[in-house]
Order: C-alpha cells, then structure tokens, then sequence
C-alpha cells in the first residue's frame, strides 16, 4: 500500500507526499504469452522494485467480461508466477492482490479506464507516475487500441511517465509497416513507444555489444571482425516445434517475416554494426547499418511435410507455399563487410532447437611445423539458446590468447561437456556463462520500467529493416518450397553456397525420379506425375507444344485461378519469351468478384507471373479476362457478366471449343468454381454467376467438357484427401472434379508427389 503520513500539528493535517507509482496495464492478459511470460515478469519486476517508496498497481484487460476473465486470470497468476527466491510467498500474495481484471471491449471501457486511473493519482499525490500499457494483443488492432488509449488514458502532466509497449509484427511489409508507424506517430512520441524484439531480451544476445565494447581488453577480437579476417557469419535459430495451434497468423507470415526480418537481424546488426564512436550513437550506428543491408542474394524455402495437412484442420484458407524453413545468404556493401557471406538459417520441425551467432574467421595460415590447429578456422559465438549446451554462453577459441568477458559472466562455471560442440572440443574454447540467465521478457519488461530504449525496436529502423526483406518475400509466395520430413531425417535442407548464391545439397528430383513407382493413369486417364518443379515444366511443354502445333490457326487457352498454376505461368512465361504468340487466346476459367489489384484476383496473377513479362507478345486483344473488375457493373446478377463473357467465348471460338483447359483441384473436390452439390453444376450456360466466400464468376459443365485437352494441376499433401476420396466415389456424386469428362477431346491429370503418395499406400 502506498506509504501516506499524516500528522496532526496544531489542528493541521499534513500529508506527505509518497515517492513513485506505476501502474501497469497488459491487454491480452490472459493469452499465452502473457501466461507463459509476462505475468512472470511483471512480478519479477515487483519483487525488485517494489518499497514503501514505490508503489505499483497491475491491470489485467481483456474483452471477456470481469467475471469469466477474472477466475481465469487468478488462475493463471495462481499457476504460472512462480516464486523462485526464498521467502517470495509472501510477496506473490501482496502482489496478486495488487492485480484486477478489467474489460476493454468498448469505447466506454477505454473511457472508464482512464477515469480509474485519474481518480487514483488524485487520492494519493505521488513525485513521478509511470504509466505502461503493454499491448499482447493481434497487431490488427494496434491502432483502433492506441487511439483510444490516447484518447481517454493518456495524460501530459509533468510527473507522469507514459509507455506504450508492442509486441512484433511491426507490420506485414514495407508499406504496412510505415502506416503502422504513421498511425502511432499520431497519438504518441517515439520516445514513449516501446517495441518488442523478444531476442534483444536473451541473456547473451545483450552482451554482444558489452563484449564487443570491451576492446581494450579484447583489442585482437574487434580487430579482426571485418573482410579480411571473417570468412563468414551465420546467424541460426532452428526450432523442433511445428506451427500448430498457431496456423491463422503462420499461413500469413511464414518464417521469413516471423523471425528472420526481425530476431536474426537484429542479432546480425549487434555483431556487425560499428561501435558507439565520435558521438555516433548506437541507433544510429544500427541505421547506417541497416542501410548496407542488401536485399538477400539467393534465398531457399522449405515446408515441412505436415504443415498443410495440419493447416487445413486449424485454418482451411490455407496459403500453399508458406515456408517454414528457410536460408538467406546475405551482404553487407560497407568496406568493412563487403564479400563476407552472411548466412540466416531458422526453421519449424527440424532436428533440434538451437539458436546462435557465429562469426568464422578465415584460416588462412599455412603452418609449417607443429601444426595442433592446422585446417581449424578459429571462431567466435554467441550461443543464445538450446543446442548441444546446457546454458546460454559466449565462445571463443583458444588461438585468441586471452579473452575479456562482461560483467555478469562468469568464466569459472565448472560445464563439462563432453560432446563435441560447434565441429570443437569444448575445451578449445574459453567461455562464459551469464551469472543471472533471467528470461528474456522479464529482462525487457524491466527495461521499459527502466525507459532502457536501446533494448527495443526503434521506430526508424523498421522501414529500412521491411526493405531488405520486400523482393525476397514476393518471391517467396509464388515459389514452391522443398518439402521436408518433419526432423529433416534425409538432409534434404543441406545447402552450400556457391557464389553469390545457395543450393541444396541433394537433387530430389532425380531421387524421386529413379525411387518411386509412377503409375500412368488415374480414373482412367493420362496420369504424369513428378516432383513439383518437373510436373509444371512437364505440363508448360505440353502447352508450348500444343500450341506451336496449331501453328497460325488460332488457340484458345483457359487458366483457371488459385495459386497453384503460378509457378506454371512464370515457366510459360519463360518458354514462350520472344515467341510470336499472334494466335493466342488468353481465357480465364474462373475468377472473383474483386479488383484486378487485389491479390485474390486471378487474373492479378496471370498478369503478373505471365502477361506482364515483357518478352512475352499477346496482342492486347487476344486476352480475355473475366469482367468482374467493375464489381457493381458486372459481378451482381442484374448486370449479366456472365453473359458478357458467355457472348465472347461465342464470339470468338469456332464451335464454342477451347483448344485447352488448365483446370485445379480443390480439397472438396472444387474445379473451376464449380462446387459440391451446387446447382452450377447442372446448367446449360457457358458462364455462371456462383458464391464462396466471395462472387464467383465460372465457366461451368457444357464448355469445359468440349474442349480439345483438359489439364488438372494437382499439388501439394493437402490434396491427398481428396484424391483418395475420388478413387472411391461414384461418378455420378456431386463431386464437380467428376463430371469433367471431355466429350471428344482428351483429359490429363499433372499430380505432384507430394498430392500423389497417399493413394499409392
Ligand atoms: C517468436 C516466433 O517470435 O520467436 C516464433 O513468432 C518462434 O515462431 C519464437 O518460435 C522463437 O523464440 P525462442 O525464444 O523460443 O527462441
């Protein structure tokens, strides 16, 4: 309780006026970091800093009502603080008693919130107030938050200290990540926000610098820390947990925009930016760093086995070729780091958890006699996390022969560790352990309390930080990952840099090629199939070759939509570049009721991955979107778009044939947008009107099934199911994959290794 004084002297009442205050308000209380993490940490932070001198006061907010949240959240403090030190039962139940729930579902809420907290300040005057709103909620509704934040619970008066503190994603993009900026800049300083890069808080993590700054003592180290020394740098945080449970926010992000745009460059930035100098402050340092930077120069994508299967369970929008694992070879253009190869590796379901930095110096000695370290390049680490040690640990090799640790390290920790470690015998190295490993959150948790900003994410670095990531992260959605045992038992991830870029190590290609029994046939037709990347060049030459056999007589060809047939536009676009493609049709067998920018649009896709090359020559006229761009004109039923397009196909294609049909699957057993048990599947019409999710306009039953040659493009584990499914299911059910049956023409499944497998079991 706060310290109050009141003396009676002569009649008069004085009250002395109590030292500091805090109060602390953490919306998303009751979710899983606050649960795993931050309750700890707020108590933590109490059991340091809490004296009659200064008191503190916790509200847990959230949208559920009081009396649900309240159970939940005693429960949760019940559980999950735990008291570490002697005698600290104590100080948990005055702390839990200094915690209540309180609703932020509205306006008013907000509103009666900031009343609360007033009414409070005036009851008692304190010297200095700190104010810190931490914010464990979905970033969508950062801003609406912050607003009414500063609306009904910010205050200018002098003794008051406001932070506002955010959890990353800082955005989504380049773009994103500058309104995201744009709208905070609106309600608070810069000064007041805090963002949260949880990896600033890891023990080792922030004694890079303080290792670093001990160059009087470590001279020969920092030296050496640039081109003509290091031969590389890699930064790797690998993960055995898979994304389950967590497939809503994963399917948008993937691990190239959760963890590699922000923990493993801002661990890199630390390792390689230039030491506070001339005044040169440490933010600015990072800045002029982060401007070096370069897009990375070749990048690998992964996915584990499982992910679109258990991806379809939690969250059945599902994006295809999210990554889950990935390597990215970077560069600095500085003198000082130009040419040194800088690798990030992280990835979900791999064979161990581990996290570290290391910095590999160039052995470049050619010993003559009494050779003990011949072929060992000497190395320094920043052992984070996990991994083959039993704590977090800064190494480095012995040939340094002497070598200066931070405070807070102890180098008398008495580990054996038997293993080798890092491609060494861990006594080849000197190392050092922090002395206190507190957890990363409560580190940070007390540095916002301590207004520490160095530890947190500062708000001009994102948008250069955004930029490096921006080309690879187009690129990464419209690539087909590798995909790989959940563990990655068969190496498949090994990679090696070559040049300016990386490969994998192991050609699974022709491992497919040579292992696997391929049948020719399903349903009763044509079957190929192949690993991803072979089946689209398989499918690209059959199109290039039915084309350039129609020689001048016009050829008309349908795409349909989804995501799938991306990867075969861009090869398309690749075989056909600087052909004369005069007697091309460029149709669309389906696509949605929104606007060509949108990334849900179709023909978005076509135009991007095929149309828009600029070596590919389609006269404008010769292509033949679906017109839905106007959406009020032609997507509602009234204006007929349908028959619009219907008209043109009949306009323009003797017999009403098209010369070929690229068709998709859907894990319902969707084609086109024809759907189970719809009444699309039933008409007469060319083109129809159709709903799922959004307006759909499709071509339905009777024009697909004249066509000369259908396609179906089939890819990915997630397609499994189905697959299955239609080898058991009667023609006649209302699985619209089943009534495409080409009258005279003929029809060819494209099924990926990948979708094939389980209907071989
Ligand atoms: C989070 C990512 O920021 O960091 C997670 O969103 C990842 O996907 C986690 O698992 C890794 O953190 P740590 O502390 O477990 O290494």
């Amino acid at each position: 309780m706060v310290y109050l004084t009141l003396l009676t002297f002569f009649g008069l009442s004085f009250q002395f006026i109590n030292s500091e205050h805090t109060d602390i308000i953490l919306l998303g209380s009751t979710g899983d970091l606050a649960q795993k993490y931050l309750w700890q940490g707020f108590f933590n932070l109490y059991e340091k800093h809490s004296s009659d001198h200064h008191t503190f006061t916790f509200y847990g907010c959230g949208r559920s009502p009081k009396h649900s949240a309240t159970e939940k959240l005693n429960k949760i403090l019940d559980k999950n603080v735990i008291c570490e030190k002697k005698n600290c039962v104590d100080q948990k139940k005055k702390f839990v008693s200094l915690v209540s729930y309180f609703q932020l579902a509205s306006e008013i809420d907000f509103k009666n919130l900031g009343q609360l907290l007033k009414n409070s300040r005036s009851v008692t005057k304190y010297e200095a107030i700190t104010v810190i709103f931490y914010l464990s909620i979905p970033p969508e509704f950062y801003t609406r938050t912050a607003e009414n934040i500063h609306k009904f619970c910010y205050s200018v008066e002098e003794n008051i200290n406001f932070r506002i503190v955010f959890e990353k994603p800082f955005g989504y993009d380049t773009n994103s990540a500058i309104q995201l900026q744009t709208n905070l800049e609106k309600y608070f300083k810069e000064d007041e926000i805090y963002r949260i890069d949880h990896y600033l808080g890891k023990s080792v993590v922030r004694e890079i610098l303080p290792f670093r700054f001990v160059r009087q003592l470590n001279p020969e180290i920092e030296k050496l820390l640039n081109n003509k020394h290091v031969e590389r740098i890699e930064v790797v945080l690998k993960e055995t947990v898979d994304c389950k449970g967590r497939f809503s926010y994963y399917n948008n992000n993937g691990v190239i925009r959760d963890v590699l745009q922000n923990h493993l460059m801002e661990v890199l930035l630390l390792v390689t930016m230039e030491l506070e100098e001339n005044g040169v402050k440490i933010p600015q340092q990072k800045q002029n760093l982060l401007k070096n930077i370069e897009t990375p120069l070749s990048v690998l994508i992964g996915q584990y086995e499982d992910y679109l299967d258990q991806s379809n369970d939690e969250a059945p929008d599902l994006a295809e070729f999210v990554p889950t694992f990935a390597a990215a070879l970077l560069s600095i253009e500085s003198p000082k780091w130009h040419g040194v190869p800088i690798i990030f590796v992280s990835g979900k379901s791999l064979n161990e958890r581990t996290s570290y930095a290391r910095v590999i110096f160039k052995n470049n000695i050619f010993c003559v006699s009494n050779c003990p370290n011949m072929n060992q390049n000497q190395q320094i680490i920043f052992h984070i996390g996990h991994g083959g040690l039993p704590s977090p640990m800064i190494l480095v090799s012995k040939y340094f022969k002497t070598v200066e640790f931070p405070q807070g390290f102890n180098t008398e920790h008495n580990l054996e560790i038997k293993k080798q470690i890092y491609g060494k015998d861990f006594s080849e190295f000197f190392s050092a352990v922090p002395i206190n490993d507190i957890d990363a959150y409560s580190s940070l948790i007390q540095d916002a309390f301590n207004g520490r900003k160095e530890s947190f994410i500062d708000g001009s670095h994102l948008v250069d930080s955004w930029k490096i990531w921006e080309d690879i992260l187009k690129y990464s959605t419209e690539r087909i990952p590798r995909i790989y045992e959940n563990g990655d038992e068969h190496n498949v991830l090994d990679f090696k840099i070559f040049g300016s870029s990386l490969e994998y190590v192991k050609n699974i290609e022709k491992e497919d090629a040579s292992d696997s029994f391929s049948p020719n046939s399903f349903l009763g037709r044509k079957l190929v199939t192949a690993e991803s990347e072979t089946l689209y060049k398989a499918l690209a030459t059959d199109i290039v070759s039915k084309i350039s056999q129609q020689n001048t007589q016009k050829f008309h060809i349908a795409f349909s939509g989804g995501k799938s047939p991306i990867r075969l536009f861009q090869i398309l676009a690749a075989l056909l570049s600087d052909v004369s493609l005069n007697h091309v049709h460029i149709w669309q067998v389906d696509e949605r009721c929104v606007s060509r920018e949108s990334e849900d649009s179709n023909f978005h896709h076509l135009l991007k991955n095929f149309l828009s090359n600029g070596h590919i020559s389609i006269p404008d006229d010769n292509i033949h979107p679906m017109p839905v761009s106007q959406i009020k004109r032609n997507c509602d039923l009234e204006s007929k778009g349908n028959t619009i397009y219907e008209q043109s196909i009949k306009n323009h294609i003797a017999n009403k044939q098209f010369d070929y049909i690229v068709l998709g699957l859907g894990a319902d057993g969707h084609t086109a947008s024809l759907f189970p048990n719809e009444p699309t599947l039933s008409l007469k019409s060319y083109v129809a009107m159709t709903w799922k999710s959004v307006f759909r306009m499709t071509l339905t039953l009777p024009v697909i099934n004249r066509a000369k040659q259908i396609s179906v493009l089939v890819t990915g584990k997630a397609k499994r199911k189905i697959l299955k499914t239609l080898e058991k299911s009667d023609p006649g059910s209302g699985l619209p994959i089943l009534r495409v049956n080409p009258t005279d023409g003929e029809m060819t499944w494209y099924i990926d290794s990948n979708a094939l497998s389980l209907t071989l079991n």
